[in-house]
């Protein structure tokens, strides 16, 4: 073979790699609405930025006649690009060769790219599409899957893992993706369960379809399991590439600083009218946030999970931030076991990754009743306080109404460690609402009145005894919990200024081998 035999055999070699399982599959992946694993690549990252690694690679297995069926690459594509000219490493599973499942090779090359984004300090971007544990290779399919466990693991905190699911993902399989920071699902095209529906109907009884038991609505709406539920693919691979503009390439890093086009000193009047005359009336929260921060611009996780809660990303003069919503509007913003557990989440994700939090409080307390008490309300509304205590990226908390209770304490407050406690003068903080405070500690005297009139304007003066007494924030002002009571239309430019005090913050909790978080 000549020089020029050589290198065409490279170029015949590579074409073979792209074709992946043959036309025919990709046609067939086509016709499902999805794809190809190569596609979503291009999509994903920075025109003409990928460089690929292990084209060449195939199977080892010599069973089931599979050695007979030996395909380059065998079935997962690896390798770095970047996004907005920052290095990612990336792999995205090829559902035309033997259904994207996983073999031990497969296994070896995500594994490679894992390994060398650590030893970079890139983030790592899984595309799943895969029938699960290549049932041919038996173990050595499910050691590859723990082999990739073990580095989701150690990763996690180090470098940020983003996890698409743009076809099936099933069994164990789903364990990789569930151990990263977020998950995307396509709507229609994918699902993930570790139990399908006929292993479900045998055990169980229940008849129930795929999309209805891992399905991208259900998991972004019910389990939580799904952080976003994309429209198409390429709608989710572009939201991949938003959500890296406010995360650092690992945990050592500062998110990145972009420049800000919109004025830091913008006074915006409707916030000064936006919290509503009487305080049991909602207001849309998200209205807050779109109006304070740099243009308008939120990246909203877990939208259509746990509502009466909001987190999402935003920038404040150009800075990454974190921020964390009571959501009057659902559930009037009260806390339970979902809403306390995606919180949780998101503030450990931010702090993992060094993102500022900024929290906006209107909150009325815990929900209560018998079935969040079964649930655990206690470890769960826990795991959001204990996030908070632990965190130490500045945290800029303002509380714009209500601010009760267990609640208060949980939202950021000045003494687990809130660096700026600012309130509107809307603010209510206190152990409870008038309502229920006057009827606890006036309940006798109340009892003893035996007009109906006489009792309610009893009831209605001790009640704005409360209110003066409590529900404002001047009282919390007066002992330093809250470091300035703030003009609504202000809050940009005071949010603003207090991030830029904080840049430089510097906070650590003792040494440990890891807390022990209630889980
Ligand atoms: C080997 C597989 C495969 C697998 C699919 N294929 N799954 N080959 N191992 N797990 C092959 C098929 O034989 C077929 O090959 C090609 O991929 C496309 O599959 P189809 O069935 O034709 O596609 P479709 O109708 O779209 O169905 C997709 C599917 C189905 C729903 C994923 O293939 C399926 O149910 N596969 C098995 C899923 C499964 O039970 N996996 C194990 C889960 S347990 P040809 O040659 O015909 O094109 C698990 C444990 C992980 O993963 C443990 C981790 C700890």
């Amino acid at each position: 073979m000549n020089r020029q035999d050589k290198i065409k055999k490279l170029i015949d070699l590579r074409e073979e790699a792209k074709l992946g399982g043959g036309k025919k599959k990709i046609e067939g992946q086509h016709a499902k609405g999805k794809l190809t694993a190569r596609e979503r690549i291009e999509i994903l990252l920075d025109e003409g930025s990928f460089e690929e690694y292990d084209m060449f690679v195939t199977h080892r297995c010599r069973d089931f006649g599979l050695e007979k069926k030996k395909i380059l690459g065998d079935g997962v594509i690896t390798g770095h690009g970047t996004i907005d000219g920052r290095v990612v490493y990336v792999y995205s599973q090829d559902f035309t060769v033997l259904g994207g499942s996983l073999s031990e090779t497969f296994a070896g090359k995500i594994c490679k790219i894992m390994d060398q984004a650590m030893k970079v300090g890139a983030p790592v971007i899984g595309i799943n599409d895969s029938g699960g544990a290549r049932i041919q290779e038996g173990v050595q399919s499910l050691a590859g899957y723990a082999d990739i466990f073990q580095r989701n693991i150690l990763a996690s905190g180090v470098i940020p893992q983003i996890s698409a699911i743009f076809g099936p993902c099933a069994g164990g399989a789903v364990y990789s993706p569930a151990l990263t920071d977020v998950i995307i699902m396509s709507e229609k095209t994918s699902y993930m369960f570790v139990t399908g529906p006929k292993v479900t109907k045998k055990v169980t009884g229940e008849t129930i379809s795929t999309e209805d038991l891992g399905g991208a609505d259900i998991h972004s709406s019910k389990s939580g399991v799904a952080h976003f539920r994309a429209d198409d693919e390429e709608e989710g691979l572009l939201i991949i590439r938003k959500l890296l503009e406010y995360l650092p390439q690992n945990n050592l890093e500062d998110p990145p600083v972009t420049e800000c086009t919109d004025p830091i000193d913008r006074r915006e009047d409707a916030l000064n009218e936006i919290i509503p005359e009487l305080s049991n009336q909602s207001y849309d929260v998200k209205d807050i946030i779109y109006t304070i921060v740099d243009n308008q611009e939120f990246l909203e996780l877990h939208r259509h999970y746990a509502k009466n809660i909001v987190v999402g990303f935003a920038k404040f003069n150009g800075m990454p931030v974190g921020i964390v919503a009571n959501q009057p509007n659902y559930l009037a913003g009260v806390l339970d076991i979902a809403a306390s557990i995606k919180a949780a989440r998101f503030v450990r994700f931010c702090d993992a990754f060094n993102v500022p939090l900024v929290t906006l409080v209107d909150v009325p307390g815990f929900l209560p009743g018998s079935s969040q008490e079964y649930g655990g309300i206690i470890v769960h509304g826990a795991k959001l306080l204990f996030a908070y205590g632990e965190a130490t990226v500045p945290k800029v908390t303002v509380t714009l109404r209500k601010s009760y209770g267990g609640a208060h304490d949980v939202m950021s407050c000045k003494q687990l460690r809130g660096d700026i406690n600012y309130a509107w003068p809307s603010a209510e903080i206190a152990v409870m609402g008038p309502q229920g405070a006057v009827e606890i500690i006036e309940g006798k005297k109340i009892a003893e009145i035996e007009d109906d009139e006489e009792r309610q304007k009893f009831i209605k003066q001790k009640e704005d005894e409360y209110v003066d007494k409590f529900a404002n924030p001047y009282e919390a002002a007066r002992y330093g919990f809250i470091d300035d009571v703030i003009e609504p239309r202000n809050s940009r430019f005071r949010i603003v200024r207090a991030l830029q005090t904080l840049m430089t913050k510097k906070d650590t909790n003792p040494p440990k081998k890891h807390s022990n978080i209630p889980l």
